[in-house]
């Protein structure tokens, strides 16, 4: 997931977001300054919003399009955001904690619970250390064991909120000063109460700048030239690849795998794809639509001997999405059907950015 940034305070992280001076350079000046950092972030605007499930759909899958320079970002990079908690389970927790103010455990600042609940601490699942605190399990509902603690105590203890990161689902060259993201939004029980994803929910419900800082990965860019793509990326996995489209060439020979529930409700950007169909191929497997689940490995093994002429053609693969089990089952489907992935990665045709 992205909690994978080490967490380090910083003087913005100790300041209110939503009081950062904006940006004042105009977007057009920004381009040539890749300056934007967690310590220094852009704060970009929502220029649109949309829910591409349709009705019916079990799942809520944003298109957001955000105001953004460059910042040195190509398609198969991603973006940081630095999220908030929704007022709700702030409130929720202040109702429990007491409206007091508390020193920042690692900068000494003091500050309002308010602002810390706001901004500092992830609020959605009880940090290990206040688990141990308490001595109980991990897994219960942080509302319900919190009133235990005195507010400072839950400060020192408390998770911090890290930025998470979100793939660029668009290109600077086609949407200049436009960064576009596919967000999975989702929420979960603990013990009756319902918690939402914190940055995917920020995301989807925020009407305030969004703080947001580039994260590279030049391992994962498009191929400047017409080598043959496939490209693997079922639900948010597919963010990526509508990037690379809107780079690729009119010659280029491309093929993707796309995997989701139901074909009626979560075909995302199916139009899009529709009108590249003279360069692009589209495999889909929708998991619910039958009875046995279907997902992209079983494509890939459906189109073994076509698979294995475009690698033999020098194709490149390239892997977006869930890294916990698609990963690894496309990695096998691969093996089975070409030969170890390790050679392919060796030869550097094979691509994975996986969380
Ligand atoms: C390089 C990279 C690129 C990414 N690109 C994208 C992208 O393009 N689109 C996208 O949507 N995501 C993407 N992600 C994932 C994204 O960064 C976030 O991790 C994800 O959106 C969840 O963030 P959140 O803050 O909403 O959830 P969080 O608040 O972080 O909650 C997630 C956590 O909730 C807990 N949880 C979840 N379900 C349950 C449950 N049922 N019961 C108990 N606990 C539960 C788990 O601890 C889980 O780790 C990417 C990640 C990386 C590393
Ligand atoms: N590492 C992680 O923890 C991680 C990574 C990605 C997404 N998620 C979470 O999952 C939720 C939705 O994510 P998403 O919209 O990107 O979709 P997703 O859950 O990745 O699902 C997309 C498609 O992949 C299928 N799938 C499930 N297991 C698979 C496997 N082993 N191999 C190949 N395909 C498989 C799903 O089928 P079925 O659902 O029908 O089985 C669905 O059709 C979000 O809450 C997100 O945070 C978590």
């Amino acid at each position: 997931m992205g909690n994978t940034t080490t967490e380090k305070q910083t003087k913005h992280d100790k300041e209110n977001p939503v009081n950062f001076h904006p940006n004042k350079a105009s977007v057009s000046s920004l381009l040539t300054k890749p300056q934007f950092s967690r310590k220094n972030p852009f704060l970009s605007k929502i220029k649109a919003r949309r829910i591409l499930n349709k009705d019916g759909s079990i799942k809520k899958t944003w298109h957001i399009v955000l105001d953004c320079p460059q910042m040195g970002l190509h398609p198969g990079d991603s973006i940081a955001v630095i999220p908030q908690n929704p007022k709700e389970l702030v409130d929720a927790y202040l109702s429990r904690l007491g409206p007091v103010t508390i020193v920042h455990p690692k900068t000494q600042e003091e500050m309002s619970l308010e602002h810390f609940l706001t901004h500092h601490a992830c609020l959605n699942s009880l940090s290990p250390r206040l688990a141990k605190h308490l001595a109980i399990d991990k897994a219960r509902d942080p509302l319900t064991v919190i009133t235990e603690l005195d507010p400072q105590t839950f400060a020192n203890l408390a998770q911090p909120l890290l930025p998470r990161y979100y793939s660029l689902a668009s290109s600077f060259k086609r949407y200049p000063n436009e960064l576009h993201l596919l967000v999975a939004t989702f929420s979960y029980n603990i013990e009756g109460h319902t918690y939402p994803g914190i940055a995917t929910n920020f995301l989807a419900t925020t009407t305030e700048p969004v703080p947001i800082y580039p994260h590279p990965n030049p391992k994962f860019h498009v191929p400047q030239n017409d080598i043959p793509l496939i490209m693997i990326g079922p639900g948010t996995g597919l963010a990526p690849f509508r990037g690379f489209m809107q780079e690729r060439g009119p010659h280029s020979e491309n093929w993707l795998f796309f995997g989701e529930c139901h074909r009626a409700t979560d075909f995302y950007y199916e139009n899009e794809w529709e009108a590249l169909h003279d360069r692009l191929t589209v495999t889909t497997a929708f998991s619910r639509d039958q009875r046995e689940k279907i997902y992209v490995q079983d494509r890939l093994r459906e189109h073994a001997e076509e698979l294995r002429s475009w690698l033999n053609r020098g194709a490149h693969i390239y892997v977006c999405g869930d890294a916990k089990h698609m990963a690894k089952d496309v990695e096998a489907a691969i093996t089975e059907i070409y030969g170890p992935v390790r050679d392919l990665r060796k030869a550097g045709r094979y691509h994975a950015d996986v969380y």
